[in-house]
């Protein structure tokens, strides 16, 4: 009977966990979405932990640790969520995937001493050991590489390129390879930590040279690789809900990363071994050889040009996640509302840096999700535009992307912002976004620099326009 109901209880965790993912595709019902999967963990994770029963009856020991570490662990988790920047939201989901990496590393470290231990050595099953050795692999390349990345992410570890990296990197993958088929045919316990060992290192160089900017791509692959380890974990336990979630996660890492790589127009590959961005000091990589000059605008005069248009869009960009002006951005768009103008943002689907960063911080001071407007939709509107506000966005507005082929960011589509009629950008200073490129936009005539922080200077253009009367 309690096998019956622990077996239901899966059945419904891996309902929620499907639900849960569905309500997740869309910002209104993305809240609801997360507390639906998070139910279902719960009830699996209690259910394995009162009804579970082993082949002889007997039910899971060591209660007062299993509770001790899932206090713990709530703790922690919630106490950093709670605190977490939007900005350095990436981070954080690249170390809780290096622990869900770790977790299927530890498991299948367990799991091969006790059936080495627990079997003669001719009764060890050759299968079993291979998803072992299969999810420890993984595990460990997703712990190592995820810890890597959360330091690139967080400044603490540089990109480090050295030669013959990608030939190294592919050797010692063969290598891996070739001992995990020794271990698992000799059923040898020596060649299994050395496997581990060689798992963790190739974690390391694997991310390591990966420039900084594609770290949310890199992040997404290895989220994928750990929802695949932990389905190993789910075959070696014939455990359904483990099996169910760790597919999931598995293919919807895998469809994000092909989602950024298409946002961006480039390759996996091309991000794995290209070297994009994040290494740059802010500084242009390219002097400015372009025509023009820059032309700067006060607040009091771009406050009557966005009093008086018809029309408004609004391109938010990392800057604006930095600078946290997401509920200033918002008053402008309702004071603008009142005026008569009619106000849109215009979402780029790598602005930031990490997929749905635009529409999360937005969505916290409340824009409506109508008012968002995906690329492809949006870029036709903008020659019926009066007025383009670029807050800290820049690479995701920089024509090289279609005009330059030798720029990096060659072919990655842009939003069409230079079609309106007159353009204000607001950053700091003339300082390269990630991409570590110059910017012509910033030189056309339509084009007018508004600088200052995000927050301080949106302030100031809501303070103009109230004046304004
Ligand atoms: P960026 O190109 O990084 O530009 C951001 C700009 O914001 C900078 O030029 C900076 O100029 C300005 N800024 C910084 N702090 C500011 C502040 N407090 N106030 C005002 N401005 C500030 O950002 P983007 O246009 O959003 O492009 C995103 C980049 O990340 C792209 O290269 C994209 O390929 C990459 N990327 C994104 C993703 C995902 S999934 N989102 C994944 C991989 C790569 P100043 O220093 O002069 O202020």
């Amino acid at each position: 009977m309690q096998a019956h109901i622990l077996q239901i209880s899966y059945l419904i965790a891996s309902v929620t966990f499907i639900l849960g993912l569905k309500f997740l595709g869309n910002p209104t019902t993305a809240r609801k979405g997360n507390l639906i999967a998070a139910f279902g963990m719960g009830l699996a994770i209690f259910a394995t932990i009162f009804l579970y029963t082993d082949s002889v009856g007997n039910h899971l020991r060591n209660l007062p640790f299993i509770f001790a570490g899932l206090l713990l662990g709530t703790i922690v988790g919630w106490l950093a969520a709670k605190k977490v920047q939007m900005t350095a939201m990436p981070e954080m989901v690249s170390l809780f995937n290096g622990m869900g990496g770790a977790c299927a590393m530890l498991i299948s470290i367990i799991e091969f001493q006790h059936i080495t231990q627990s079997s003669s050595q001719i009764a060890v099953p050759i299968g079993e050991l291979a998803t072992i050795i299969i999810g420890m692999i993984i595990g460990s390349v997703s712990f190592a590489g995820s810890i890597i990345a959360w330091g690139k992410l967080s400044g603490k570890v540089k990109d480090k390129s050295f030669s013959f990296q990608q030939f190294i990197n592919i050797g010692l993958l063969a290598v891996i390879l070739v001992l995990a088929a020794m271990a698992v045919v000799n059923k040898d316990a020596q060649m299994f930590y050395a496997v581990l060992v060689l798992s963790l290192v190739y974690g390391i160089l694997f991310v390591l040279p990966i420039g900084g900017a594609d770290m949310p791509v890199v992040i997404s692959l290895l989220n994928s690789f750990t929802g695949v380890a932990a389905a190993c974990g789910g075959f070696l336990y014939d455990n359904k809900v483990m099996l169910v979630g760790g597919i999931l996660v598995g293919s919807a890492g895998t469809l994000l990363t092909v989602v950024m790589c298409k946002a961006m127009n480039r390759s996996l590959l091309n991000v794995l071994i290209g070297n994009f961005g994040g290494g740059s000091t802010g500084e242009a990589t390219t002097s400015a050889s372009f025509e023009g000059t820059i032309k700067e605008v006060t607040a009091s005069d771009a406050a009557i040009l966005m009093k008086y248009a018809k029309k408004v869009i609004i391109v938010p960009g990392y800057g604006l996640a930095v600078a946290q002006a997401q509920h200033v951005v918002h008053e402008l768009e309702e004071l603008l509302e009142k005026e008569g103008v009619e106000v849109k943002y215009a979402i780029h689907p790598v602005a930031g840096r990490m997929p749905g960063h635009m529409n999360v911080l937005l969505a916290e001071s409340n824009v409506s999700y109508d008012k968002l407007v995906e690329m492809e939709e949006i870029n036709p509107e903008f020659t019926t535009t009066d007025v383009v506000l670029v807050v800290g966005a820049n690479d995701v507005v920089n024509p090289a992307a279609k005009t330059d082929p030798n720029s990096p960011i060659y072919g990655m589509p842009i939003l069409d912002v230079e079609n309106a009629t007159n353009v204000i950008v607001n950053k700091r200073s003339m300082k390269a976004g990630y991409a570590g490129i110059e910017n012509e936009l910033f030189y056309k005539p339509k084009t007018s620099m508004l600088f200052g922080d995000a927050k301080k200077a949106l302030t100031q253009l809501v303070s103009e326009i109230k004046n304004l009367g």
